[in-house]
């Protein structure tokens, strides 16, 4: 009877997902990683996990050759600092669509659907370096997709981050375009509304708990308990909500009260901060898939949400400057691991499925002398170092490493030096300060990791081959 009821919710989430129109859960697709996992790994991570959209922020070549023949659905990206020769120069429009569109649609078989022009170029950290290349590269862009006679199947959109817009009043009925860049807004969602592009935004009550320490944290939740928000007549539980009724709002106030929106990035970290935890994340990851799979959308745009999660890997290269949680928004490990239980009604076990076939180097870290003292002048020197190029995000207040005691620190950092360059032996040559041991130093939620094997992309499936071409002509020897 038991397994009757899970069979039938599943197959009722199958069909929820025909019926109720949903179009298919997204994930971001990062690579900014030391070691990143083969493009092929990912793809069947997607694959087993039931995403059927992957979303890109640039367009590498071995990542779109591997989304080949799978059927996602690709948003592949162009980086802020290519805005302004593609704004400028129609050629390298044509190029960039002729190169990162147009062939991997007729060679490689990618189904190729939006193209995202820019991520976040509004953000007002980059004190307006975006404002003048954004628009005329978006269309530029949609005049080669439509040289190219792509502009049916490939859309383009523009990522934004929500602070694009604000309500004067506080609540989603008072929604309008920033003041500062209103004009440029409009002029950006006729353009999407002219050539059927949606428009897309990220939306994060993470971030909004991370700067304002007075933020309602249960008003970030889904199941919150928090009071709700009247805005005449519509009620909102949820801060993701409240904040997609803004846009909506200021959409409609502006005359595109129908333009389509596209939730380009959704999550929460899961470390490098007092509030990024599994718990949290999972939480909130949970709460979030329960509140779109009903297909009941928000007060003011009930429907589907077409959502990409952010984000489905972490990324360890990327740049702290936000923050030290920057480098942990996976709902998986760098490795592919699963970090929590997290049901997306895609998999036939409610679980998130781990990556396959991931080859790890040996069981060995690097850690400090238990003889080495912690006021050697040679420490501090040499945890800096370590930290500054390898990554130490998850040491801190709150953090998963936050209760290692001093010498858990330093292992942690010299650990964190001696995987990401592969466990050379040179790597762990801090002076008379470190050394390899086989013994894990693991505590609790605290992980010193393995790495991975690296990856050389095409270089190691060369040398696949390679072998097989000498395993055969021994074969052939043999037999003759
Ligand atoms: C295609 O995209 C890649 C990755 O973003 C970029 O490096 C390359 O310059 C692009 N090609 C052209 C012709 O613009
Ligand atoms: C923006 O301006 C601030 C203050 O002038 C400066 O510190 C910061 O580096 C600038 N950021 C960028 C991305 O140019
Ligand atoms: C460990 O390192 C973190 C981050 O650098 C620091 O906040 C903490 O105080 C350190 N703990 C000890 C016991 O040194
Ligand atoms: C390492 O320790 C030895 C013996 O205690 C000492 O002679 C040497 O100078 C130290 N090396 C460094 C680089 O600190």
């Amino acid at each position: 009877m038991a397994s009757f009821s899970v069979y039938a919710s599943i197959k009722f989430l199958s069909l929820c997902a025909m019926i109720c129109g949903v179009s298919g859960l997204g994930a971001n697709w990062g690579t900014q990683a030391s070691h990143p996992l083969p493009p092929e790994t990912v793809v069947n991570l997607l694959r087993d996990n039931g995403f059927q959209k992957a979303k890109l922020f640039d367009a590498d070549y071995g990542t779109l050759r591997a989304l080949g023949k799978s059927g996602i659905e690709v948003m592949v990206g162009i980086p802020n600092d290519m805005l302004a020769s593609l704004a400028s120069s129609m050629k390298t429009a044509e190029k960039w669509v002729s190169q990162n569109v147009s062939q991997h649609i007729r060679k490689n078989n990618v189904n190729i659907r939006y193209v995202a022009v820019g991520n976040e170029p509004f953000l007002e950290t980059y004190n307006g370096s975006f404002l003048r290349t954004t628009f005329p590269a978006l269309r530029n862009v949609q005049a080669a997709l439509i040289k190219a006679g792509l502009s049916n199947q490939v859309k383009v959109t523009v990522p934004l981050n929500a602070d694009v817009y604000e309500s004067a009043s506080g609540v989603p009925s008072g929604g309008d375009f920033r003041a500062d860049i209103h004009d440029l807004m409009l002029a950006i969602v006729k353009f999407l509304s002219d050539n059927g592009g949606p428009f897309t935004v990220n939306i994060y009550p993470f971030i909004s708990l991370y700067i304002d320490s007075n933020f309602p944290v249960e008003y970030a939740f889904f199941d919150g308990n928090s009071s709700p928000i009247n805005d005449g007549g519509a009620t909102y539980y949820n801060m993701f909500d409240a904040n997609h009724d803004t846009l909506v709002r200021a959409l409609q106030k502006n005359g595109y009260g129908n333009l389509p929106i596209i939730i380009g990035e959704i999550g929460w970290p899961t470390d490098g901060d007092r509030n990024a935890n599994n718990e949290y994340a999972r939480r909130f990851n949970q709460g979030f898939m329960s509140h779109i799979s009903g297909g009941k959308g928000t007060p003011m745009r009930p429907g589907p949400i077409d959502a990409y999660l952010f984000s489905l890997i972490d990324e360890d290269a990327k740049s702290v400057d936000p923050g030290n949680f920057e480098r942990h928004w996976g709902i998986f490990t760098y490795d592919g691991r699963p970090k929590y239980q997290l049901n997306l009604g895609t998999t036939n076990s409610g679980s998130l499925v781990p990556a396959r076939s991931v080859h790890y180097l040996q069981k060995k870290w690097c850690v400090m002398k238990p003889s080495a003292r912690l006021d050697d002048p040679q420490v501090a020197p040499s945890v800096s170092y370590a930290c500054g190029l390898a990554d130490c995000t998850s040491l801190g207040y709150g953090t998963s490493c936050g209760n290692l005691d001093a010498r858990g620190n330093i292992s942690y950092a010299f650990n964190s030096y001696y995987q990401k360059n592969n466990q050379l032996d040179t790597a762990c040559k801090f002076p008379n300060l470190s050394m390899i041991t086989k013994a894990d130093p693991s505590v609790g939620s605290c992980i010193f990791q393995i790495t991975m094997e690296p990856y050389y992309g095409g270089a190691e499936r060369r040398i696949g081959s390679l072998r097989l071409v000498v395993g055969l002509f021994l074969f052939v020897l043999i037999i003759l």
